[in-house]
């Protein structure tokens, strides 16, 4: 059957004074989850918020919440982010050397969350490969991390496609593979064409006039992407 995709728009782009508002607004748009991009100044050079939000968001979202941590140490702050409620939790494989990139799986697993690896733009797909089995996601950083609203790199989807190929031959056909940076009407298909699950949206859909019509859009261009992509026989 069809598998849709889903859209996680990133409230780095809402207006926080306002944020129960703009996660009702995505939830009636559609969304599929909540994204949230927790950084620190040091892995990024912005610093976004932390654990007492996520604990506040998870008292107020219908949706599950996707906590990016940017984060130079997630091995010492996972337990706090788990404990805070983060549904689906993406660390970085940047600052997760050797085994502990497997530690922190573990961790993430044992607290009955989803567990997912982010790879910068320079960071290749075979880092993962070890684990790509254990993973609920993978995420694709189609810019810099750091900041919204920055444009799509071109050439990111060569990336999603090389996940798409090693999730299938370790036999992971669950994974589930997140692009996130600069996705919009502009980028979508050529990102779900490449076998996208999960699209991250921060400036394409708070920046919009109407987010919900945003979400509806870029949801209806990625599907029709993917369907293209499987009906051709590139996507299974
Ligand atoms: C960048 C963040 C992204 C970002 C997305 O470091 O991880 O989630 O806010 O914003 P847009 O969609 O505007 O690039
Ligand atoms: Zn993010």
């Amino acid at each position: 059957m069809f598998q849709e995709i889903s859209i996680a728009p990133s409230i780095l782009s809402a207006d926080f004074m306002n944020l129960e508002r703009d996660i009702r607004t995505i939830e009636e748009g559609g969304a599929g989850y909540v994204h949230v991009d927790v950084m620190d100044g040091h892995f990024v050079p912005n610093i976004t918020i932390g654990v007492p939000h996520v604990k506040q968001l998870k008292r107020i979202a219908g949706i599950p919440l996707d906590v990016h941590l940017m984060i130079s140490n997630p091995l010492e702050q996972l337990p706090w982010f788990l404990d805070a409620g983060a549904d689906m939790v993406t660390v970085h494989a940047e600052v997760l050397e050797g085994q502990w990139i497997n530690r922190a799986i573990d961790l993430i697993h044992d607290a009955g969350a989803k567990a997912c690896i982010a790879l910068k733009p320079n960071t290749p797909a075979d880092v993962l490969v070890s684990v790509i089995g254990e993973l609920d996601m993978v995420l694709v950083m189609s810019v810099e991390p750091g900041f919204s609203g920055q444009g799509y790199i071109e050439g990111s989807e060569d990336k999603v496609a090389a996940v798409a190929r090693m999730a299938r031959e370790a036999g992971n056909d669950a994974l589930l593979i997140e692009v996130d940076g600069g996705i919009g009407v502009k980028t979508v298909e050529r990102v779900c064409a490449a076998g996208a699950d999960v699209i991250v949206c921060g400036n394409a859909v708070y920046a919009a006039d109407d987010p919900k019509a945003a979400i509806a859009q870029i949801a209806q261009l990625g599907n029709a992407a993917r369907l293209a992509a499987i009906e051709g026989g590139a996507l299974r």
